[in-house]
C-alpha cells in the first residue's frame, strides 16, 4: 500500500520540520500522525515515514521505534481498539478476571479482532491510571474501576 500525508498532515510535517532541528525528533510524531490518519502503522508506513524524513534517518532507526512502542499498531485494529492494563496495579485488582470476561463476552482471545472488525483486545503495559485500576483504554478513552458487571455497560454503549 502507498501512503501519503494528508493535506493537514503534510502541513503539520512541514511545520514540525522546520521546528526540530534534528530529525530523530520527528520520528514519534510522523508515526504518530500516520497512525492517526490510517490506524496502523505496517512496514509500508515504515519505508513511508524514512522515505519523507531522509538522510540521515534510517528505516532501521524508524522500524526500532515503531516496533519498541506498542502504542503503534503494527497491523489493523477493530473500530475499538481495547488496551486491558495487565501490569502490577491492575493485575493485583483483577485485570485478569476482568481480561477473561472481555474474551468471553467478544469470543476471542487477546490480541484478536473479532470477525466483524468491530472490537480489537490487547493487553498492555502500565497506562499510568494506576490508581482506578483495573482499567482499559478504548480507543482514545480511559474505563476505570472496571468490574465484569460495567465492562457489559461499556461493550453495550458501543455502536
Ligand atoms: S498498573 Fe494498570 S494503569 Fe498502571
Amino acid at each position: 500500500m502507498m501512503y501519503k500525508f494528508s493535506e493537514a498532515a503534510e502541513k503539520r510535517f512541514q511545520r514540525m520540520l522546520e521546528a526540530f532541528p534534528d530529525k530523530r525528533s520527528l520520528i514519534l510524531p510522523c508515526l504518530y500522525i500516520l497512525q492517526r490518519e490510517n490506524g496502523f502503522v505496517d512496514q509500508d508506513g515504515m519505508n513511508y515515514i524514512a522515505e519523507r524524513l531522509g538522510d540521515p534517518i534510517s528505516l532501521a532507526q524508524v522500524y526500532g521505534v515503531a516496533t519498541f512502542y506498542t502504542l503503534y499498531n503494527k497491523k489493523p485494529v477493530g473500530k475499538y481498539h481495547i488496551q486491558i492494563c495487565g501490569t502490577s496495579s491492575c493485575y493485583l485488582r483483577g485485570s485478569d478476571e476482568i481480561e477473561e470476561h472481555i474474551c468471553n463476552r467478544l469470543g476471542i482471545h487477546t490480541g484478536q479482532t473479532t470477525p466483524d472488525r468491530k472490537f480489537t483486545l490487547e493487553e498492555v503495559e502500565c497506562l499510568g491510571a494506576c490508581g482506578y485500576a483495573p482499567m482499559v483504554q478504548i480507543n482514545d478513552d480511559f474505563y476505570e474501576h472496571l468490574t465484569p458487571e460495567k465492562v457489559d455497560q461499556i461493550l453495550d454503549s458501543l455502536n
